[in-house]
């Protein structure tokens, strides 16, 4: 694993602690690497009217694309409270993928657990993905 991913990792956990999470207790974390280096962050973010809670791959794929970010997704880490490995729930690959569509990438995910780390494309967590230009 190279230093930006252990970097990313670490970012991953920053957001992590600032997860608004009251009902599950579950914190999670993810961070965004673009290929010119920007890392956009996001965190859980739970709602007393639980299904309407946002998982921290969505608030940070919401995030980049507010910032003007269309594309260059090169790598994703994504951790959690909890110590099994923790991988993108089916929701968030579908927001991860509109966002690597734009530019046309296969993203790294780092999905950490307390000991490990998998590492699995985007395409291997989403195969046979719906995206921008199946509306084509
Ligand atoms: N969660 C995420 O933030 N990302 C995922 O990919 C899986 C689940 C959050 C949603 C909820 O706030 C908590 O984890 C428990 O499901």
């Amino acid at each position: 694993m190279s230093a930006e991913t252990d970097d990313l990792i670490a970012q991953a956990r920053a957001a992590m602690a600032k997860a608004y999470a009251p009902y599950s207790n579950f914190l999670v974390g993810a961070a965004l690497r673009f290929a010119d280096g920007t890392v956009i962050t996001g965190c859980n973010v739970e709602n007393a009217s639980y299904g309407l809670s946002l998982c921290a791959e969505t608030v940070a794929v919401a995030k980049a694309l507010s910032r003007g970010r269309r594309g260059e997704l090169v790598e994703v880490a994504v951790v959690s409270s909890g110590d099994a490995i923790v991988t993108p729930c089916g929701r968030c690959r579908q927001v991860l993928n509109e966002l690597a569509a734009l530019g046309g990438t296969d993203p790294m995910v780092w999905c950490s657990g307390a000991d490990e780390v998998r590492a699995l494309r985007l395409s291997e967590l989403l195969p046979a993905a719906f995206g921008p230009d199946s509306l084509a």
